[in-house]
């Protein structure tokens, strides 16, 4: 699905351009997820992990541009990927009321408001479409993360023990929250 781009003014008055990825992107949007995982350990893949092949990637972006029920952000500083957001809408009838969100910055970017930012914008998509739940999940100790989406309105409901090992060996809940829209 494609997102309409939009210029947006951040806390700091720079300019983000938010727009699809497009298939062009594609070593540009690896370079982004290499950095993006090494540089926290709130993502799920990590360095550790095999990166996407460079026809995964490309394939994985143009199914998303194609597919009805998925849509990514871009945060396009000058030509230079600085951010990712994802929505992904359940396509059956029992639960096309639902939706998930995704969303990873490089840290340089942290702070700006790219993240509140980013989620209005994927609210509004969430809201056009008529889905009222809105649902992810986050690593325990992702306070940033956590007021983030606490600030959007997502509340925790449940948490899963032991969801996840860092790369330290330590275990970490997986916590899920969800926003109602209606
Ligand atoms: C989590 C993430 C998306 C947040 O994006 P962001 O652009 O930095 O977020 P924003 O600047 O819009 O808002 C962050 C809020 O958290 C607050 N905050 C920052 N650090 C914090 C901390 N350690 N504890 C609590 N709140 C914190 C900020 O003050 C801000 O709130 P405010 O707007 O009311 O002042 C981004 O930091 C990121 O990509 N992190 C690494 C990957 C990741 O964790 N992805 C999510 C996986 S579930």
């Amino acid at each position: 699905m494609k997102y309409e781009a939009k210029t947006v003014t951040l806390k700091d008055g720079s300019a983000a351009l938010f727009r699809s990825p497009t298939p062009e992107d594609t070593a540009a949007f690896l370079d982004f997820f290499n950095a993006v995982r090494a540089e926290t350990d709130f993502l799920l893949s990590g360095p550790q992990d095999p990166l996407p092949t460079f026809e995964g990637e490309r394939a994985w972006i143009e199914s998303s541009l194609n597919s009805p029920d998925q849509m990514m952000i871009v945060c396009d500083m000058g030509g230079y990927i600085a951010g990712n957001c994802s929505i992904a809408f359940k396509p059956n009838t029992k639960d096309r009321h639902r939706a998930a969100l995704a969303i990873g910055l490089r840290r340089e970017y942290w702070d700006r408001g790219i993240g509140t930012a980013m989620f209005t914008e994927l609210i509004a998509a969430a809201r056009e479409r008529g889905v009222t739940q809105l649902e992810l999940d986050y690593i325990q100790g992702n306070d940033r993360g956590r007021a983030l989406y606490e600030k959007m309105g997502f509340r925790a409901w449940g948490e899963l023990p032991n969801g996840v090992r860092q790369p330290d060996g330590s275990a970490r809940s997986l916590i899920f929250m969800r926003l109602a829209l209606d």
